[in-house]
């Protein structure tokens, strides 16, 4: 197999002809074949030479009703000697068909393992991908483009994946989890499994019992750093003070504004967990997700009030599946180009902040909504925190998009961002989003 790409091969004209001619002779035997059956289906089985009978001559009502039947088990076993004969022609044609496609150079499937066989349909296209992402965001996430997730794409990066399955069987695997995580963002997901184990931290101590776990900023020798600039968490937490952007840039820090989120209401963008919760009855939100949930305060108030949250996050730059469940709470490496890994109508509940937003690609997010959407159960709540756009892209394209996966809307904020006073026209949605009972 060659490392390029399906774009590097060019289809050949010949194949398409070669799968036209063969769709069109396919339609043409089906025209006749369907023409053949009901010329034979209504010949055999008319009744018009039954006899007149009136419905109160019993006798001769059941020696009518007898000989239909037997005319109509005759029928039978001729309608299952033609359908016989019918898959015996039909494999004969294929044969054949496969042999004329072979003498157009067509390849067997066997041999085409490097590409798609035919031609993508549009959803698959869609669904497949690639999607640019904006400008700015390449040497955070290492890719131009995001690609859904389907491990197939690994195929496109033959070389990074041979990379990647270089080393010594039953040793310790290379430092190479940014690596993997740049794999998988390019939709080369799930990554293929290896025979190594990870870099065990130096000096590991048991971790912070519960429920101080969930407060606790774990020790330093909790993970291996090789991969972070940060080489312990004062710099994670000092980051958040610092200048420079960072994803979840204050999040490490416990003690800051960490310590107040979702506990309070303020009637716009910034919803309160409790007036959340206080849309349904009492005890009936008890499990959900958290996508791009940070280091997991969402997860750890959630769990302050009995309700198990899974944590969705990347690594990007600092351990934060690590943090996370250093406090005791369950994170999920995934990226939102992943098919969520819920079954559908489970979930109680979906929140989401920051992370989902205008630099997704539109059809990608239409695709992550939708998922969301499956996953949560009926009457299930899509808590859509801090929504970032632009003022024109809401009611173009994001007011429409929510329209069409038909939430209900219980709650709908917008606001606009002020950044030190300067007006981009910068907007925030926060929502609280039901999925119909029916
Ligand atoms: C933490 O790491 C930074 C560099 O990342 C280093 O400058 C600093 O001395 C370290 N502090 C501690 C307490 O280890
Ligand atoms: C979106 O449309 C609504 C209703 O027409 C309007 O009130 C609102 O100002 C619009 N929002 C923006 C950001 O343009």
């Amino acid at each position: 197999m060659s490392g390029k790409s399906i774009e590097d091969h060019p289809r050949r004209p010949g194949q398409q002809q070669s799968s036209a001619t063969r769709s069109k002779l396919m339609i043409l035997l089906l025209v006749i074949l369907t023409n053949m059956l009901s010329i034979y289906l209504f010949s055999g089985l008319s009744l018009e030479n039954a006899p007149r009978i009136t419905l109160w001559d019993s006798k001769a009502l059941l020696q009518v009703l007898d000989s239909t039947r037997h005319k109509l088990s005759a029928s039978e076993a001729q309608l299952a000697e033609l359908h016989r004969r019918l898959s015996t022609s039909n494999s004969l044609l294929e044969t054949l068909l496969d042999e004329l496609g072979k003498a157009h150079g067509d390849k067997t499937p066997s041999q085409n393992l490097d590409g798609w066989q035919n031609e993508l349909s549009r959803e698959l296209k869609l669904a497949v991908g690639p999607h640019k992402l904006p400008r700015g965001f390449t040497p955070l996430l290492g890719t131009r483009e995001l690609y859904p997730t389907l491990g197939s794409p690994c195929r496109r990066f033959q070389a990074d994946l041979t990379d990647y399955m270089s080393y010594e069987v039953g040793k310790e695997c290379p430092s190479d989890d940014i690596f993997a995580q740049r794999l998988m963002l390019k939709g080369c997901e799930p990554l293929p499994r290896r025979r190594c184990h990870p870099k065990s931290p130096a000096g590991y101590v048991e971790p912070t019992p519960f429920p101080t776990s969930l407060w606790t900023i774990p020790p330093d020798t909790s993970i291996v750093w090789d991969a972070y600039s940060c080489k312990n968490y004062t710099c994670l937490v000092n980051r958040g003070k610092a200048k420079g952007s960072y994803d979840c840039k204050d999040c490490f820090n416990l003690n800051g504004r960490e310590k107040v989120r979702w506990e309070y209401d303020n009637g716009n963008l910034d919803f309160g967990i409790d007036s959340v919760l206080g849309t349904k009855p009492p005890g009936t939100i008890r499990i959900g997700l958290d996508i791009g949930g940070g280091t997991g305060t969402f997860a750890a108030r959630m769990r302050e009030r009995d309700i198990t949250i899974v944590t969705s996050s990347m690594n990007f730059d600092g351990p934060f599946n690590n943090f996370i469940a250093s406090r005791g709470l369950v994170p999920i490496h995934i990226s939102i180009a992943h098919r969520l890994p819920f079954f559908d109508n489970t979930l109680d509940i979906v929140h989401s902040m920051h992370v989902l937003s205008n630099w997704v690609p539109d059809i990608m997010l239409e695709f992550a909504l939708y998922d969301i959407y499956r996953v949560l159960r009926p009457g299930g709540l899509f808590w859509l925190d801090h929504f970032f756009c632009i003022g024109k892209q809401l009611n173009s394209t994001y007011v429409p998009m929510f329209d069409r996966i038909r939430f209900k809307k219980l709650r709908w904020n917008a606001g606009r961002k002020l950044d030190k006073g300067i007006d981009k026209d910068e907007w925030y949605v926060s929502a609280l989003l039901e999925k119909p009972m029916t």
